[in-house]
């Protein structure tokens, strides 16, 4: 028997892969992601390498976890709820496809993550498992061990040496998740959603309160659809995340508070940073406001609430998020251009668009002499027929 655990080298899958060992007396294979959250990944290694394992796999994934699932969300304009940019919840099929695809390569017969029983991220890893190898089996050891308590699994770990560091993570007030697109901050001390966050919760944002007296002005480009330059260098996507990564911290961006559905059905408070992620959203929507006609953009609007549930709910692999994808990508062919913000206190101001691509005619829209352009005169029988069964109503309800 051979496992293939999705493991961060924190206390708690350190105590799964040890648990895994205990219990089914298997081989496991460890498998750290680097997706741009901002942790050392060679102690993972070494902590695996004592923890006995013999196969351990660290990858840096971050190009690929933007340019595939970050960039293709962001077309969408995905928000989960009307705020959250779900940036756990894309991280999530990554790390599945690269487990099931480690399990192949190692022949292994299972695989394992460490999310818990209650919430959204053990339907997204299973959900993908599912749908990327219906054979493989799965564990999921927070719905299965013994332990009842964190006191529980710390008394685990030191029968069974493994390091635990106090101050970090064996004493952590809340539980965290980050990768380049977020921090997510949830449990604990974050647990009665009438009081505010502590200020030690926020790890990539300055308080917009201690923001800069001075705004920033940048440009993002746009070729189908994607950032493909910040302030005119072009960059690679996971450059151009980290990059307004940088310019969200400083100026105090992308921060949100939010009370949530979660799938299985309970409610649950989170604390959010999204820095980058929430200037490239506001840049988004400003290229397309220029490049989309309006039919689409519309359409758009309506399909995303769906959309961004199926990615929240951890359909990523599913036929349905595909077609949706598939349409969005179809609307992005001409979302091309350049759109200036300014960054200031917190907040992301639109400052200006432009493209080769654009809708935008002035010389239809203009308040001055439009040289025929444009026949005002139209807009009587338009208005006059759009009003005729208003008119009828009306005249039957005086
Ligand atoms: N509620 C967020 C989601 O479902 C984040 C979940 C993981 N975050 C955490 N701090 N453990 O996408
Ligand atoms: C967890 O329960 O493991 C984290 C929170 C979530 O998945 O929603």
């Amino acid at each position: 028997k051979k496992i293939v655990l999705a493991y961060s080298g924190g206390l708690d899958t350190s105590i799964i892969l040890k648990w895994l060992q205990n219990t089914y007396g298997a081989e496991v294979v460890t498998f750290t992601a680097d997706l741009g959250q901002g942790e050392e990944l060679e102690p993972a290694r070494k902590k695996a390498e004592m923890l006995g394992c013999k196969e351990i796999y660290v990858e840096d994934l971050r190009e690929t976890f933007v340019k595939d699932y970050v960039f293709p969300m962001m077309r969408a304009n995905a928000l989960y709820e009307g705020v959250y940019l779900l940036g756990t919840s894309i991280a999530r099929p990554l790390i599945a496809k690269r487990q099931i695809e480690i399990a192949h390569e190692t022949g292994a017969d299972a695989v394992c993550h460490g999310a818990t029983g209650k919430g959204n991220d053990q339907v997204r890893f299973e959900l993908g498992y599912a749908a990327l190898d219906p054979k493989i089996k799965v564990i999921a050891p927070w719905r299965d061990w013994e332990f009842k308590s964190r006191t529980d699994l710390i008394e685990f770990a030191r029968l069974n040496q493994i390091p635990v560091t106090k101050d970090k993570e064996g004493e952590a007030p809340f539980s965290v998740d980050a990768n380049l697109l977020h921090s997510s901050s949830e449990g604990k001390v974050l647990e009665d959603p009438a009081v505010a966050p502590p200020s030690i919760v926020y790890q990539r944002t300055i308080s917009p309160m201690d923001a800069p007296d001075k705004a920033t002005e940048i440009s993002i480009d746009f070729k189908e659809g994607d950032g493909v330059a910040l302030n005119g260098e072009a960059m690679s996507p996971a450059t151009l995340l980290t990059a307004l990564n940088k310019l969200g911290h400083d100026n105090g961006i992308g921060r949100l508070d939010l009370v949530e559905n979660r799938f299985v059905g309970m409610k649950s408070r989170g604390v959010y940073e999204t820095p980058g992620g929430t200037i490239y959203h506001v840049a988004h929507r400003a290229m397309e406001s220029l490049t989309l006609d309006r039919g689409a953009a519309h359409l758009k609007d309506e399909l995303m609430p769906r959309y961004a549930e199926l990615i929240y709910n951890g359909f990523w692999f599913s036929p349905e998020r595909q077609m949706l994808q598939a349409a969005i990508d179809q609307s992005q062919k001409d979302v091309e251009g350049r759109v200036t913000l300014t960054l200031y206190k917190g907040n992301v101001i639109v400052s200006g668009r432009s493209s080769p691509k654009s809708l935008y005619q002035e010389k239809i829209v203009t308040f001055e002499d439009d040289a025929g352009a444009y026949d005002q005169k139209d807009a009587a029988g338009f208005i006059r027929l759009n009003g005729l069964r208003l008119r009828i109503l009306a005249d039957r309800d005086k």
